[in-house]
């Protein structure tokens, strides 16, 4: 079993497609095993984001993403990871596979809807981010 996170993003949140999203990746067979309402201070987003230091689009992605309420979730699957990058798409949602989750929802490449961890170890990075401590856990909670 491998874990991931997937944050719904302020521009989801806000157009009230919080349910459909979860739906769609309890559809594919994740189980949520953390979930919270975030809000996230400019300063917490930038640390999100530290990977992208420097690029052109962090800015304003940094202030994208602190502008409201998000989703943070911990997904549990076998190939996790890969398996919600396939269903979440491309960055671009104009260029995402028809059927995929930025297809469907995103409104452009930053409000895009939604966040999937990339590798093992970002996904360990950020899973640590929103839910201190919980990977030591072995399913007791
Ligand atoms: P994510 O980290 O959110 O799952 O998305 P990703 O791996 O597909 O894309 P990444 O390159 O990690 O970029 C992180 C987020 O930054 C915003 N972005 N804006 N304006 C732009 O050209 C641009 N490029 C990226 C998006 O919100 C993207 O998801
Ligand atoms: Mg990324």
């Amino acid at each position: 079993m491998e874990r991931t996170l997937l944050i719904v993003k302020p521009d989801a949140a806000e157009r009230n497609l919080i349910g459909q999203i979860l739906q769609r990746v309890e559809l594919a067979r994740f189980r949520i095993v953390e979930m919270r309402l975030v809000r996230l201070s400019s300063e917490r987003a930038r640390k999100f984001y530290a990977v992208h230091e420097g690029k052109p689009f962090l800015d304003g992605l940094i202030e994208f993403m602190s502008s409201g309420p998000a989703i943070a979730v911990v997904l549990e699957k076998e190939n996790a990871i890969s398996d919600l990058r396939a269903l979440v798409g491309t960055t671009d949602p104009a260029k995402a596979p028809c059927g995929t989750i930025r297809h469907d929802f995103g409104h452009d490449v930053q409000r895009n809807s939604v966040h999937a961890s990339d590798a093992v170890e970002t996904a360990a990075t950020e899973i640590e981010f929103f839910f201190p401590g919980t990977q030591d856990e072995s399913g007791s909670r």
